[in-house]
This record gives C-alpha cells, structure tokens and sequence, in this order.
C-alpha cells in the first residue's frame, strides 16, 4: 500500500510568518527520503498555505506520484494542465474551513465536471476525487470518468465508541464497492499512528494520503536536535 505525505501544514507554518522557512519543498525531498511513495500539495484557490512557486519546484524534485489536490475550478484545471502533476484530486473547497471538511458534493457540480475530468485525462493525467464512503457517489465519481477516488476516512478517524466501528464498516463497504465496480480506491483524512492500521489492512486500497499527523510528529521528533543545534551556535559564540 502507498504512502502520499501532505505537506501542507509545512507551509502552513511557513505562513504563519509569511517567511521563507520551513520549505514544504525541502520537507517533501525529506518525506521522500523516508519512503514516501508520493507527496501531496493541495493549492487552495486563496494559497492560505501552499502557493504556486511550491507546486512548480514539486513538479521539479518530485519523481514519485505528485498528487494536485483542487477544486474543480477554471483556473485550478488551467494550473493542472500547465504543470503536469502525476495526479489530480478534486476536493470540495470553502474558504472558511480548517481542512477539507467532507466528501464533493456531485449535485452541485456534476455536468461541468465530466468536462473538466476530460480535460485533465487528455492530458495523461490520473484523476481522483474525494468522496464520503457511500455506493452512489463512488458510482457517479465511475460514470463521470474519474479514475480512482480517495475515500473520505474522517468520519472513522472522529467516532468514539462503538460509532468507531459502524465508521470502519462504512469505509470498508465503499472500498469493497469500488473494487467491485472497478474503480481504484485510496483512502485518506484524520488517519495518524493510532488509526492507521485498521484502515492500511483492507487490502484493496491502493494508497493512503496523510498530512497532519505525520507533520505535527516531524515538529516533534525534530525538537530535540532543533534546540541541541541552536544551542551549539550559541555555546560557540559566547564562550
Ligand atoms: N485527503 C484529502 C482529500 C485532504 O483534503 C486531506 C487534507 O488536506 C488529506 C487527505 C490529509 O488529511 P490529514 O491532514 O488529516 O492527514
């Protein structure tokens, strides 16, 4: 099974200062070194985090799957097609969100976005879409032309209780879907170190996409030599 890293919350901090460090594109060069099978960069139409200079240097370092998670706008479709990712994820997008808060909603945009997945399939790229895990929407996500979709886990990450396992049992009937009416299944959302392993042994996901947890671990993990360097520099100078 892959591992996608989002890198998105790296330049969320980069932001924070609207400086130059951390560079997601260092980050995902690192994530790689890891055994990333892909990086994930969703450019949001406002580039509350990720910006266009981080999607054109990806598109340079990144020889495993670069995944474009996007709206299906005009402009997005337009950026898709100049720089080329391996993959295209459309997500639903909404300027006052956190992160991405559910599936697409398809009876909103429907008939447009058979275009758009044209569009994108013309020019050799894989294209996705995030969905809640229900039969109807994997099977529109099929009849439009998608060729994967990545199964909302969020719902499952969240439950508490026995709601837990009702949430896996949702996912795992949509991935089983999905096989069965031939589409390619990823999952991703909310998964970190606790809940990942229920979800990473179904076995028909292709591939998992996870941001968060991975990036607060690597804030935390990296503390410790962060603050033994500085320490160094200073020790050096003072004595
Ligand atoms: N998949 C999709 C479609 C997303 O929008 C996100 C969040 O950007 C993720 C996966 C990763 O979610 P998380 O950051 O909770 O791991």
């Amino acid at each position: 099974m892959l591992l996608s890293v989002n890198i998105d919350h790296v330049a969320t901090l980069r932001q924070a200062r609207l400086s130059n460090e951390p560079d997601p594109v260092m980050a995902a060069t690192l994530a790689i070194l890891g055994g990333a099978d892909g990086i994930t960069l969703h450019l949001r139409e406002d580039r509350r985090h990720v910006n266009d200079r981080d999607l054109k240097l990806l598109r340079e370092v990144v020889t495993c799957e670069l995944n474009l998670e996007m709206a299906a706008t005009d402009e997005m479709v337009g950026i898709a097609l100049q720089t080329l990712p391996d993959l295209v994820t459309i997500v639903p997008e909404k300027r006052a969100e956190l992160t991405t808060e559910g599936g697409i909603d398809f009876s909103i945009i429907k008939e447009d976005l058979r275009q758009k997945v044209k569009r994108i399939k013309d020019r050799g790229i894989k294209i996705s879409v995030f969905v809640n895990p229900n039969h109807e929407d994997i099977l529109t996500a099929k009849e439009l032309g998608f060729d994967m979709v990545e199964i909302h886990t969020g719902f499952y990450a969240n439950a508490r209780g026995d709601e837990k396992d009702t949430q896996f049992q949702n996912v795992l009937n949509a991935v089983r879907y999905a096989k069965d009416i031939g589409i390619v299944t990823n999952a991703g959302h909310g998964l970190n170190y606790f809940n990942v392993s229920r979800i990473a042994s179904i076995k028909e996901i292709r591939g998992l996409y996870i941001g968060h947890s991975i990036v607060s671990r690597a804030v935390l993990v990296g503390m410790q030599k962060a603050v033994s360097d500085m320490k160094s520099l200073i020790r050096l100078s003072s004595n």
